[in-house]
């Protein structure tokens, strides 16, 4: 029998690459305009890598910020999980190739794909892992090369994503600190709302798939964009009553930044004022799996979050998934 306990985030860390793209950069290229993507989705400019850089370059940069933070040595590493649908290849993980290249020699590590909604996912395997006494530290990273399966022709795609990695070390706590309470969900019948055709094993790539363009995104966006208005909130209110918390309770939101609209149809919901929820789309547009952990990170590094607070992630992708996590925000400093 393991101990009773819980588990916390210790440390946070981000890393986005160097050169922006504006609006304006992107209306040379499709029939768009800032004005458009501004008024529609809130987003100003995205960070995109140059063509040589994988994913796992973003991530490594991230899980060294986050080690640090939670001044923990690669070496006390028991787990990796990358969530990310822009691997570094089909196989193997990018959780191996970051597990190498931070030389966390004792860590497990493998891969998860949830999409957009893949951090929370990871972070309750993390937690669940930590809780039942299997392991003490794991590394959790949300992380995307977005820009990389973009169809830069399609203006109704391309001005959405951008590129970037958030993670996370979480250690055990005391029981009813650090993560209170996750929920998880999904609904494969909307597969095809949000999907790449090809590349898998359903439709290997072949120079056929390469000329229709099946490498690409695929989006129904008014479809995407209903699913999400309603979910964002459903899921936020299942994780809070499965830790008896109330929606007044929350301190701080950090929600998946996908479109200022989504979440101020959100926040509306959740009857939550602007000033306690964390908004950075106008700088980095949506980076799915790494939307949530950066958002955290910079939360956390300009002090909008202390010891006790109730944090509330929420995030909606591809899948369908979706799901909400309750923090009590617990640092043993
Ligand atoms: O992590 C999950 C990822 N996905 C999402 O979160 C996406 C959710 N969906 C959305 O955010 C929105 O649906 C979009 C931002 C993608 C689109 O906004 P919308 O208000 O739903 O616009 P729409 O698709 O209904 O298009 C309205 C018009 C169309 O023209 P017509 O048919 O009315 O003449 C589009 O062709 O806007 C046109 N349009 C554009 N115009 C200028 C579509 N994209 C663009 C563009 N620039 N980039």
């Amino acid at each position: 029998m393991s101990e009773l306990r819980g588990a916390t985030i210790v440390g946070t860390g981000s890393a986005v690459p160097q050169r922006v793209i504006t609006n304006d950069d992107l209306a040379q290229i499709v029939d768009t305009s800032d004005e458009w993507i501004k008024t529609r989705t809130g987003i100003s400019e995205r960070r995109i890598v140059e063509s040589d850089v994988p994913v796992s370059e973003l991530c490594i940069e991230a899980a060294q910020k986050a080690l640090l933070n939670a001044k923990t040595k690669p070496e006390e590493l028991d787990l990796i999980i990358v969530a990310t649908i822009t691997p570094d290849k089909i196989f193997p993980s990018t959780a191996c190739i970051v597990q190498e290249k931070i030389g966390a020699r004792k860590a497990a590590a493998f891969d998860l794909s949830a999409a957009c909604t893949g951090f929370i996912y990871a972070l309750e395997v993390a937690n669940q892992f930590i809780v039942s006494g299997t392991y003490n530290t794991v590394l959790v990273i949300g992380a995307e090369t977005l820009s990389k399966i973009v169809d830069w022709q399609d203006r109704s795609t391309c001005i959405l994503f951008g590129d970037g990695a958030g993670a996370a070390v979480l250690k055990k706590a005391p029981p009813g600190k650090g993560i209170l309470s996750t929920y998880l969900g999904a609904d494969g019948s909307g597969a095809d709302l949000l999907h790449v055709p090809a590349g898998g094993s359903k439709l290997p790539a072949s120079l056929d798939t390469v000329e229709g363009k099946l490498h690409y995104i695929r989006m129904n966006g008014s479809e995407v964009f209903k699913f999400a208005v309603r979910i964002m909130a459903e899921a936020a209110l299942k994780a809070l009553e499965k830790c008896n918390k109330s929606k007044e309770e929350i301190d701080y939101l950090i929600p998946h930044q996908a479109n200022i609209r989504i979440i101020e149809a959100a926040l509306k919901r959740l009857n939550l004022s602007s000033d306690k929820v964390h908004i950075n789309l106008q700088h980095y547009g949506n980076t799915s799996a790494a939307s949530v952990p950066v958002a955290l990170d910079e939360a956390v590094r300009s002090n909008k979050i202390k010891n006790g607070d109730i944090i509330l992630l929420v995030a909606f992708g591809g899948g369908l998934t979706w799901g909400a996590s309750v923090i009590e925000w617990y640092k043993d400093t």
